[in-house]
This record gives structure tokens, sequence and C-alpha cells, in this order.
């Protein structure tokens, strides 16, 4: 039949590669606890909490209960000049969550939304205290923010920068904390690189101070692969930016809600940064929400003139949508009630020697854990770069019983916080088959 569409075609897949998936679909029917079920019945031990959201395990009962009661009675409410209460009760508790006095909260849906609204009060921040020639943003190499025109701007992942043009203008790069030479199975944050951060020390003697308006890193990198700081580094950064009057924004996207064992990445490190974008995790990932944390003295910055006017002209249809907010507080009630950022504690040296376990599997060419997360990088192919991640991509899932996110030759572990050590044996040891099968 000329012209029928096969019954694939139609939805173009985020980040996939929409061919070879359509030629041998991986789809998923069903979830709950550590797995994922598949259509032909059979259940696969999830390892990335879905894409690092999942932090309290699929289906959690009081999530889809608070999500279904706020469906059925007020099921959305205009975000602009309207409120509902819910949404005043999750700001609250994520600013008494969040360290110092980040107490202030804007809402959106995805991370990417978090990057971009993070970014744009930086700007706004800067010009309400006179100091609009604040214009330039910092990011780092090998750092995701999203896939908003600021988010990949301050980005560094070349794949995602390419074909999109120019970008934002005046946007500048801190190198990436990541060496193999220095820094090869790590566990936890690596000794060598706090001195990576003085490269802001350079960017300012090029761009002088007073054009720069904020720096954003993520504490641990974890699309390019969980990059973990350096020992000091966040804190040399915080020193640096604090003196040169420079905002300092951690994207806390994948780090937030008990990745690291905090409710925020910054809390670990004792360091507060000016924002924090949050996403992800917030709401077990059952339904999108993001948002950021500011300042009081941002906040403060910015709430001047009548009082009748709209003080920053930021914001979308869906921040703190009903939905959002009850699946978020259901969340936070499951992580403090199960006390689940502890178990995360507990669980990342025994997390770490498993993984580390893997070091002589075929094909592997590095590991760095921390927390609840683990990168390990694979040889690539010469030939073929990204190769051996898809063939494991394809193995896992139809051979080993197993989903682990991978990008390019890089596998991404990062479980649920209620895994058992025997659930991160499995994972490991699935991993392994399929190292072995490829
Ligand atoms: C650090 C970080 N920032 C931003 C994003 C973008 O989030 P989203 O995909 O919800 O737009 C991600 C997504 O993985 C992320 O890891």
């Amino acid at each position: 039949m000329p012209n029928t569409p096969n019954e694939l075609d139609a939805y173009w897949m985020p980040f996939t590669a929409n061919r070879a998936f359509k030629a041998r679909p991986r789809m998923i029917t069903g979830a709950s606890g550590m797995h994922l079920d598949t259509p032909d019945g059979r259940r696969l031990l999830d390892a990335t909490s879905g894409l690092y959201c999942v932090n309290a395990g699929h289906g959690r009962f009081e999530i889809v209960q608070a999500i279904q009661r706020q469906a059925a009675t007020l099921d959305y409410a205009p975000a602009f000049q309207y409120g509902h209460p819910a949404a005043f009760e999750l700001a609250q508790r994520l600013a008494l969550l969040a360290p110092g006095d980040l107490d202030h909260v804007l809402m959106a849906s995805s991370g990417s939304e978090a990057v971009e609204t993070a970014l744009k009060v930086a700007l706004a921040c800067h010009k309400a205290r006179g100091e609009g020639g604040r214009t330039r943003l910092i990011g780092r190499e090998r750092g995701y923010h999203g896939v908003g025109f600021g988010g990949i701007s301050v980005g560094g992942m070349v794949a995602n920068r390419r074909a999109f043009g120019t970008m934002l203008a005046g946007v500048d790069h801190l190198p990436t904390t990541y060496s193999r030479e220095h820094q090869a199975f790590s566990k936890g944050e690596p000794e060598w690189g706090a001195h990576l951060a003085d490269d802001l020390t350079r960017l300012i003697g090029l761009h002088d101070a007073s054009t720069i308006a904020a720096v954003i890193v993520e504490p641990v990198a974890g699309s390019t692969g969980c990059l973990a700081p350096p020992k000091g580094y966040l804190e040399r950064l915080r020193k640096l930016t604090q003196d040169a009057g420079i905002l300092l924004i951690f994207d806390e996207v994948i780090t937030a809600f008990g990745r690291l064992g905090h409710a925020f990445a910054a809390e670990r490190y004792g360091v507060v940064p000016d924002m924090i974008c949050f996403a992800k995790g917030v709401s077990n990932g059952a339904v999108p929400m993001s948002g950021v944390m500011v300042r009081t003295p941002i906040h403060e910055a910015l709430m001047t003139g009548p009082q009748h006017m709209v003080e920053l002209f930021h914001g979308h249809t869906y921040s703190g949508h009903p939905l959002s907010v009850a699946a978020s507080l259901a969340t936070l009630d499951v992580y403090r009630d199960d006390g689940l950022f502890e178990r995360a504690r507990s669980l990342e040296d025994p997390f770490a020697g498993i993984m580390m376990s893997l070091k002589d599997a075929p094909h592997v060419a590095d590991i760095r854990t921390i927390g609840l997360m683990c990168g390990i990088d694979l040889t690539p192919d010469p030939q073929k770069p990204g190769a051996k991640g898809y063939a494991m991509i394809e193995h896992t899932f139809h051979q080993s019983g197993l989903y682990v996110r991978v990008a390019g030759d890089t596998l991404v572990v990062a479980p649920s916080l209620i895994a058992t050590e025997t659930d991160l044996a499995q994972i490991r040891d699935r991993i392994a088959r399929s190292l072995a099968a490829i």
C-alpha cells in the first residue's frame, strides 16, 4: 500500500535512533517498584530510575492516589494572577528542604524550562540592581542543561549544539572536571581537579566580572556519564563567584531528591548557590514538574515597581499545575516517611563496590560512582563510535532483562533509592552478561 505509514512512523521520538528503534522496537507497557514490563510479559530491572526521575520506585500508590484525587477535584487553575493553595504549600516545603535562604520557588514542568528560568532570573536580577551590563553566562564543557536555547548555549555537549546555529551570544565555558588520566575508577569525589575551578579567574580576566551574570554547573554532570566534582571544586567555584558578584546556579535536575543522599547536592557539599534548578525526582517522574529555588536577595531585588504590576515577565501555563503539585507533595512525603535520602547514603558504599567489580569486564574503560549514580565508559569502536552503546541498549533489553540509560558509549546506572543490594548485584550481573555478549 503506497503512502500508508507504518504504525510507528508518526511519533518522532526524542533523543532516539528512530529508524533503528522502529526496525526493532523496545516497548514498555507497565511499571512497578524496580521493574518495567514489556508487552511480551517480560520484566526488566530498571537500572536508571526511568531517566533518573523515579527515585522512589515505580507505581507508588500514595503518589498515584494523590494525582487521582487532585484530577477529580481541581484539574487546572489559571497560573497567572490566580493561585491554588497546594502550590504555596509545596513551595514552602521545598524552601524548608533547601539550604540557606533558597526560600523562593519558581515552578515549571521540565528541567529545560527550569534552566531557562534560572538564566533569565540571573539577567533580570542584575538589571534590577543597576548592573545590566552583566549579561554573560558561563557554563561548562560536558555540561547538560536541557534543550532550550539557553540550555544548549551554556551546555557543553557538541552533539546537542552543532545543528542549531549560533545560539545565545556572550556565553563561555569552564573546562570539564573529568580527566581519565587523573581520575580513572574513582569512587566518590576525585582527589584531583579542584584547581579547574580557577579557570573562572581566567574568564573573569578575559571578559571582566562586570560583564558576567552567572555560572551554571551540575554538581555532578549526569548526562555526560556521571562526572563527580573533584574535592573542593564546588567550594572554590562558590568563593570565586561570590567575590566577583557573579551568581552561581546549580543545575540539580538529576542530583536533587536523594540521588546524592540529600534533598539537594548543595547540602552534601555545604555550598549554598544562588539558585538551584530541580525537576525529575521532585514528582518521582509521575507528572512533569520542575522549578528553580531562588535566594531571598535575588527575589527581593525583583520585588519592585507598582504593587499592581507583574514583577517578572516569565512563567508557563503549567507553572504549579495542580497535578504536578499534588504528585510532588505526595513524593516528598514518601521520601520523608521511607527515609529514602538516608537510604541512598547507606547504599552509596555497597553500590560503589558492586559497580567497581565490573572493572575487568570486556570493553570497560572507566567506572565512576557517586551517591547512587555510576558512569561506565566503554572503549568505543574507533570506526563506529556509539555502536557498542547501541548494542548494549539492544542486548540488555532483549536478552538480559535490564533497562539502563546509554549515552554514546557510556552507560549510566542510577537505580531508585528503594533498590536492595540484591537488585544492585543483579544490575551488575546483567550488565556483565551483556558486555560479554556484544
Ligand atoms: C542536569 C540537567 N538539566 C536539565 C535537564 C533537562 O531536563 P528535561 O529533559 O526535563 O527538559 C536534564 C535532563 O536530563 C538534566 O540532567
